[in-house]
């Protein structure tokens, strides 16, 4: 890749021209039902903004305006809500897979729109600190036609493995190995040379970390690898969605679409909040939500127009749009879906998940059996 071509907005912003990026954003989120019935996973909201608008601000904040959006599931859901992306000083475009074809199948989908040399690619679903301008200049310095955001990690197990040399080239990709050899993990962030897209292959599911990755690999191709140890958490379940949206309110996670960290928890618009209930461990309560006397919050994300009522406990939990917890009701680690309602003194515990719409009555599920 030649040096980026960087210019000024009007704003006083730098543009790179020279770079365009891709989202995924076409998954079903099945690790997220029932909150991805309603919404694509990178919709749901998390501290007053839908998840994607973290990372398409951290884009715009690199200097690169040229988005394409790669949609399947709910695709019109996306072009409701951002447009042509000029709310957020983005020129943003959509490409729609009638079938999903997978991560590799989605960013081959998108090759006829790309104009840039350098394509950054990020899977939708990552909220993380990274400084994107510090991957494109390893990709520049190295001269690979392919470069990977890699982050250390404590455990690597869950998640695929990729292994350097002294180089920092990436030698293997290990996905989901019991015994990794590195604790360096595949971020979902990507950056290729525009050519090596259109060498995967067109029209059909193709995934890139089994396929695309191994298949460089194995022909000697050049895959650099960028490390570092910068926030990144996958919000692809419930425990991630819920633990990324209190570091994001607490300012643990870092998004230029937050004016300023909130503190221990959030309140938006027009949320009703009783004045001796306690919110903390990062809280979000959504618009138009209702929050009882004495009801106590910790780690809950209450989407909007859901009510947790007087004396309700809810622990890391998600609340969705216009549910109802109970009175003196227990919910932990449990997400409860769009308008259901759980019934006073019922317990949710321990991955619990309640459908949307459904009705739990009074003392209805409990883990104790006192009364
Ligand atoms: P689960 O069903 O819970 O695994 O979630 P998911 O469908 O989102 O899959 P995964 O978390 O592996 O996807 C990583 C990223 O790639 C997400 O941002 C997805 O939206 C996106 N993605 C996954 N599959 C496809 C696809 O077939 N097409 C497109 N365009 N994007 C996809």
């Amino acid at each position: 890749m030649n040096s980026r071509d960087t210019s000024v907005d009007k704003e006083g912003n730098s543009v790179t021209s020279s770079v365009q990026a891709l989202i995924l954003v076409g998954g079903k989120g099945t690790r997220l039902r029932p909150l991805t019935l309603s919404a694509p996973k990178p919709m749901l909201p998390t501290a007053g903004t839908p998840f994607l608008t973290h990372l398409l601000s951290r884009i715009r904040e690199a200097g690169i305006t040229d988005v394409v959006l790669g949609t399947s599931y709910q695709a019109h859901v996306f072009s409701d809500h951002y447009g042509d992306g000029s709310d957020l000083g983005l020129n943003l475009t959509y490409v729609t897979e009638s079938e999903p074809l997978g991560t590799g199948g989605g960013i081959r989908n998108v090759y006829d729109e790309l104009t840039a040399d350098t394509v950054l690619v990020f899977n939708g679903d990552v909220l993380g600190g990274t400084d994107i301008r510090d991957v494109l200049s390893t990709h520049e310095r190295s001269g690979a036609e392919v470069t990977l955001h890699l982050v250390r990690v404590g455990d690597p197990r869950a998640f695929g493995c990729v292994p350097t040399d002294a180089d920092g080239r990436v030698t293997a990709f290990l996905e989901k190995t019991q015994d990794p050899p590195t604790n360096q993990i595949n971020a979902g962030t990507y950056v290729f040379d525009r050519k090596v897209i259109g060498e995967i292959p067109a029209g059909r599911p193709v995934s890139v970390e089994r396929e695309v990755f191994p298949s460089l690999l194995a022909q000697g191709r050049h895959i650099q690898a960028h490390v570092d140890d910068a926030y990144w958490r996958d919000m692809g379940t419930p425990e991630d969605f819920v633990r990324g949206s209190a570091d994001l309110v607490r300012g643990i996670a870092p998004s230029p679409a937050l004016a300023k960290p909130c503190g221990e928890s959030l309140s938006l618009d027009g949320a009703d909040v009783a004045s001796d209930a306690v919110l903390i461990g990062g809280t979000v309560v959504g618009r138009g939500a209702r929050v009882g006397s004495g009801a106590r919050l910790d780690g809950a994300v209450i989407f909007d127009g859901a009510s947790v009522e007087a004396g309700a406990v809810v622990e890391r939990s998600i609340v969705g749009f216009g549910a109802t917890v109970g009175a003196h009701a227990l919910v932990r680690d449990t997400v409860i879906g769009d308008g259901a309602q759980v019934g006073a003194r019922c317990e949710l515990l321990r991955g619990a998940r309640v459908w949307p719409g459904v009705q739990i009555p009074e003392s209805g599920i409990r883990f104790s059996t006192d009364v």
